[in-house]
């Protein structure tokens, strides 16, 4: 029995270290260590030996039931341990990789050019100065010399609300009179930038909604050159230091005298191409020098007091500068036409 036991012994220890995984080490208990296994039956067999051979027998089974089932959780804690490892070898997780990027959004090409626009205003001393999108009648029109029924109302189709009199502003020019009654009796430079609201058909070329940027300067002795010097410097720090500027007469009921100011083209110098229309000039801005009146609106009385005024269209500015083909594109949110000025 003593052999038996020997034997058995160094037979489940050499296929134990062979058991290479947690099945192949299930089927070895099984076969000594379980229910029906060899050392189990060898225990329980010992009864039937002489009672002379039993107390021998009986330790050396006991001791050899005790090695094995030692051996046997070792052997399981070794094979469980390598499966974690091939597991944690196969789904590795490299902590060198770089992270993901966030996608970074852009300005709109709109707040851009108004940025550049006020950036250079600040340079020549002009505040920045924030006026209502929504007006009133009076301010909108009435007190920049446009009278209810005024033929001139026809250049603003209007956005009106439910409340009599309450508009959505048709340009920034209201906020020329709110900029005088904020300011008065000091002379001042501001620009006025924000959104606008006209009610017209959408094409390629106008918009329900835009940006413009009014300029104002009131103060003793303000001429007709401080408003070209102005512009010019503006037009040539927005368009490239060669631009040539050319002031064409033309009408506002609130400025007097009025001009359309053009720059040369910026794709053919002048020359004529299919962005000038062949005319050699590209229009810019409205302009011209505070009506006496709207002085006086103002508060500021015309008789001490002189000053200009000029309105621009970012939108318009930036078609020009990148060569856009379609006013549309800057309102209908369309990240392929969006993410090019990044
Ligand atoms: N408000 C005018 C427009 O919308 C532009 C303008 C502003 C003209 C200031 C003269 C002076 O067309």
């Amino acid at each position: 029995m003593l052999e038996e036991l020997e034997r058995l012994g160094v037979q489940a220890q050499e296929e134990l270290e062979k058991a290479s995984s947690l099945d192949e080490l299930e089927a070895w208990r099984q076969k000594y260590l379980g229910r029906r296994g060899a050392i189990t039956l060898a225990l329980r067999s010992i009864g039937q030996l002489p009672p002379e051979e039993r107390p021998a027998a009986g330790q050396r089974a006991n001791a050899l039931n005790q090695t094995l089932t030692q051996a046997f959780e070792a052997r399981r804690e070794a094979l469980q341990r390598a499966a974690l490892e091939r597991d944690l070898a196969q789904n590795a997780l490299d902590v060198r990789l770089p992270g993901r990027k966030p996608a970074l959004g852009v300005l709109h090409i709109s707040t851009q050019t108004l940025r550049e626009i006020a950036f250079i205003f600040a340079q020549m001393g002009f505040h920045v100065f924030p006026t209502p999108e929504v007006e009133d009648d009076l301010t909108n029109f009435q007190l920049l010399n446009i009278p209810p029924h005024h033929p001139a109302r026809d250049m603003w189709s209007t956005f009106y609300t439910t409340r009599p009199g309450v508009l959505l502003r048709t340009h920034t020019s209201p906020g020329q009179i709110r900029a005088m009654r904020h300011f008065y009796p000091e002379p001042f430079r501001v620009i006025l930038p924000g959104k606008c609201y006209r009610y017209e058909q959408v094409t390629v070329r106008s918009e329900q909604m835009f940006h413009q940027v009014e300029g104002l300067v009131v103060g003793k002795n303000i001429t007709m050159g401080d408003l070209k010097g102005t512009l010019e410097n503006f037009a040539r720090q927005m368009f490239g230091p060669e631009r040539r500027l050319r002031f064409r007469p033309s009408y506002f009921p609130f400025t007097e005298p009025s001009a359309e100011v053009d720059i040369d083209c910026i794709l053919c110098h002048g020359k004529g191409c299919p962005m000038c229309k062949y005319s050699g000039w590209l229009e810019i801005l409205g302009c011209g020098m505070v009506h006496p009146q709207v002085l006086q609106n103002g508060g500021y009385d015309p008789d001490l007091y002189s000053g200009f005024a000029f309105g621009m269209g970012p939108e318009r500015i930036a078609i020009l500068k990148y060569g856009i083909e379609d006013i549309r594109l800057f309102f209908s949110n369309d990240v392929r036409f969006l993410a090019q000025f990044a």
